[in-house]
C-alpha cells in the first residue's frame, strides 16, 4: 500500500511502540489519530507530528473505539490503517499474583482489543478496506512462566486475527499481529529489575524496530499478506 496521505489511527501512542509506530507512520507521509490517557505526551506527540489529531482516553471505555474512528472521519474523512498497541503486562506466580490486576490486563490487552478490532473491521467493510494490526507478543504463541495471564491476552488475539483473516479474506480487510521479543518501553518501569538485565538480553529491542517491521506490513502490495511477524533480540533464547 501507499501510505502518503493515507490515515492511521495509533492506540498507546503516548510512548514505546505506539509512539515510535506514530513517529514512522508520519515520515512515511501519513496522517495520524493518536490515543492514550496521558494528555500532555498526545499534546507534545501532535505538534511534534504537525498537528495529528489527537483524542485523550481509556480504550477500556467502550465508545472509545467508535469515537476513534469517528476522530479520524471528521479530521480527514477517511480511516485507511488501526495500529491496535495499547495494552500492559501483568506477571507472577500462583502466591503473589495480584488477580485484579490480572483482570485489569484482561480488559485491555484482550476486551479492548477485540472491540477495537471488530469496530474497526465494520467501518473497512462498509468503507471499502482497510488494515488493522495488532500488537501481539512472542508470547502470543509461546508460553513461559510466570508469563501465563499476559501470554493468554495475547494467544487470544492471535485466535481472532486468524479467523478475521479467513472471513474477510477477498474483502480488502487485512489484519496481522507483529509478535515483538523484548522491547524498551515503559512497559517494565515499576519491575524490580528490568527482564533485559534479568534474561541478559542485551541489546533488547528499541521502539524503533517494531515500527519499522510494522510499516513493512503495511507496504506489501494489495495481494500480499502478512499474518503474522515475530521480531526478536538477537540474544532473545528464551
Ligand atoms: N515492551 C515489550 O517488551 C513488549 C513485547 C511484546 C509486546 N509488547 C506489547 O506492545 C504494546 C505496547 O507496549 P510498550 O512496550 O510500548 O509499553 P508502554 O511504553 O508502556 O506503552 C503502553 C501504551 O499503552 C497505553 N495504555 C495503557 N493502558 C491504557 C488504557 N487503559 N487506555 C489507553 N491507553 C493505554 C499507554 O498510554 P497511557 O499510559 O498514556 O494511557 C502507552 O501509550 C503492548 O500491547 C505490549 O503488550 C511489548
Amino acid at each position: 500500500m501507499e501510505l502518503r496521505d493515507k490515515v492511521a489511527i495509533v492506540t498507546g501512542a503516548t510512548s514505546g511502540i505506539g509512539r515510535a509506530v506514530a513517529i514512522n507512520l508520519h515520515q512515511a507521509g501519513m496522517k495520524l489519530v493518536l490515543t492514550g490517557r496521558r494528555t500532555n505526551r498526545l499534546n507534545e506527540l501532535s505538534e511534534t507530528l504537525g498537528q495529528a489529531a489527537y483524542l485523550v482516553g481509556d480504550i477500556v471505555e467502550p465508545d472509545v473505539p467508535k469515537q476513534l474512528i469517528r476522530t479520524a472521519q471528521s479530521h480527514f474523512n477517511r480511516c485507511d490503517v488501526i495500529i491496535n498497541n495499547a495494552g500492559m503486562i501483568e506477571v507472577g506466580e500462583v502466591p503473589d499474583i495480584d488477580i485484579e490486576k490480572v483482570c485489569a490486563m484482561v480488559r485491555l490487552n484482550t476486551e479492548a482489543a477485540f472491540r477495537v478490532i471488530f469496530t474497526s473491521c465494520k467501518y473497512f467493510l462498509d468503507n471499502g478496506g482497510g488494515h488493522i494490526i495488532n500488537t501481539s507478543s512472542v508470547l502470543g504463541s509461546r508460553v513461559r512462566q510466570p508469563f501465563g495471564a499476559y501470554a493468554g491476552t495475547k494467544a487470544a488475539i492471535e485466535a481472532l486475527s486468524e479467523a478475521l483473516r479467513l472471513e474477510l479474506a477477498g474483502t480488502g480487510v487485512a489484519i496481522s499481529c507483529i509478535q515483538p521479543g523484548l522491547v524498551m518501553s515503559e512497559i517494565y518501569d515499576d519491575w524490580p529489575v528490568h527482564p533485559s538485565k534479568a534474561r541478559g538480553i542485551d541489546p533488547p529491542l528499541q521502539p524503533e524496530d517494531i515500527a519499522r517491521c510494522i510499516r513493512f506490513i503495511l507496504e506489501q502490495p494489495a495481494h500480499v499478506r502478512v499474518p503474522r511477524l515475530m521480531v526478536l533480540p538477537e540474544s532473545q533464547v528464551t
